[in-house]
């Protein structure tokens, strides 16, 4: 075998076997397979793409490719979203689950986003551990039924090589390439039930609903063909979810959420969520997990889990610190909000420090954008419509103003949860 015969059978539109992948994905983590010669096959794969049986092949042999997490857990739920602006859904989601019963133990990113991932922003409360051992986690997860820790072990380290190499070549959005990287790392780490949030629109990695169903329809079919139970849930990531997109202040929000103050979108897609995940994992209806999940979003369980989480891995709320700056902007037309651009509002939010350009870039957690109104909303002349929270890089009003459109005509509030694919 050799990459150049590969390189050419993929160009003829020809199905490799499972050992040729696998020869491929060895050589190029030993350094046999150099990058241009990945680079052309990603390219390839990108636009041809893989077959059904191809990506689950390479989903396996990525996985394989380094450790498997086994806690001795059984039944572990999991969930990944596929990330968005205000993105702050596992916060709130986690403790709310892990109050039913079910147990999680999660791994999460630092991000390469727009705001920082769910462990930069975790870190905004002060004292939180984000790494423990493997016992630690283990006994963490018995006892207090949740653990959330940053990236442990060498877990899918084929995915952490081609990842890199895709982001420097294009190929990051190949559907084939989404599937089979997200896939081994969840299956990787060790979870029964698997939720994956897949967002769509213009502050997500997926603009649009074909491809998104795509993509959905793989990561299921690969999950269940390593017996897993698996939902894809397709939500609208055209508006930032919820109000805040920072570090700290989406901790606040996502506290806020479990003690039934949150924003309506993020409140609603923590109990679809949540119940799917509780409905997998403890085998009841979707119908009787809802119930569950409001029932402990309103009597105080999913916050008591949280502060137990929380307090477990030495974390203190009490002080959690915003920007002491602030500037707040308000709106120069009249009209409902007929758009807010998370992808520009993400942006911005970055140029304020609360993300990263590179990943040795460091993040200031207490700076952010808060919306004021969303999608919908009836706006009057010099209403408020965000404030900003700045140390020291700001944005101009006119960059904010620029990210809100206006119509005469109503709007509808866009529908967060657009289909559920199982
Ligand atoms: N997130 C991943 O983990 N992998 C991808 O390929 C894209 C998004």
């Amino acid at each position: 075998m050799n990459i150049l015969d590969l390189i050419d059978k993929k160009e003829k539109g020809e199905k490799l076997t499972k050992e040729q992948l696998k020869y491929i994905v060895d050589n190029y983590l030993n350094g046999t397979i150099k990058d241009y010669q990945m680079s052309a096959f990603l390219t390839e794969i990108d636009i041809l793409g893989l077959s059904e049986e191809e990506t689950i092949n390479l989903t396996d042999i990525m996985l394989h490719s380094g450790e498997i997490l086994n806690l001795g857990i059984d039944n572990l739920a999991d969930k990944h979203s596929t990330g968005g602006v205000g993105d702050k859904t596992t916060i709130a989601l986690a403790p709310l689950v892990a109050s039913l019963n079910v147990k999680i133990a999660k791994m999460s990113g630092r991000g390469l986003g727009h705001t920082g991932g769910t462990i930069d922003k975790l870190e905004s409360i002060q004292g939180f551990k984000t790494s423990m051992s493997l016992d630690e986690f283990k006994n963490q997860v018995n006892e207090v039924g949740l653990a959330l820790v940053g990236q442990m072990g060498n877990l899918v380290p084929a995915d952490k090589k081609i990842y890199a190499l895709r982001d420097v070549t294009g190929t990051v959005d190949s559907i084939d390439l989404i599937a089979s990287s997200i896939m081994s790392k969840k299956l990787a780490s060790g979870a029964k039930n698997i939720v994956i949030d897949l967002k769509i629109g213009s502050g997500a990695l997926v603009e649009n609903l074909e491809e998104a169903k795509t993509l959905a329809n793989l990561m299921v079919k690969i999950g269940k063909a390593n017996n897993k139970n698996i939902a894809c849930v397709l939500t609208n990531m055209d508006e930032p979810l919820g109000y805040a997109v920072g570090n700290s202040i989406e901790v606040i929000e996502a506290i806020d959420t479990l003690k039934g103050k949150g924003p309506e979108d993020l409140t609603n897609l923590v109990i679809k969520l949540g119940a799917i995940m509780a409905s997998m994992s403890l085998n009841i209806t979707l119908d009787k997990a809802l119930e569950k999940t409001k029932e402990n979003l309103s009597n105080g369980k999913a916050y008591q889990k949280f502060q137990e989480w929380i307090k477990a891995q030495g974390g203190d709320i009490k002080n959690i610190q915003i920007a002491k700056n602030s500037q707040t902007i308000t709106s120069k037309k009249e009209g409902y909000i007929k758009s807010i651009n998370a992808l520009e509002i993400g942006k911005l939010a970055r140029k304020l420090g609360a993300g990263r350009l590179s990943k040795d870039d460091k993040i200031d957690l207490t700076v952010g954008i808060i919306l004021k109104h969303k999608v919908g909303d009836y706006i009057k002349k010099n209403d408020e419509l965000a404030t900003i929270f700045y140390n020291e890089k700001q944005i101009t009003e006119k960059q904010l103003l620029s990210c809100f459109t206006f119509t005469e005509e109503k709007v509808e509030k866009p529908k967060l949860i657009i289909d559920i694919i199982k």
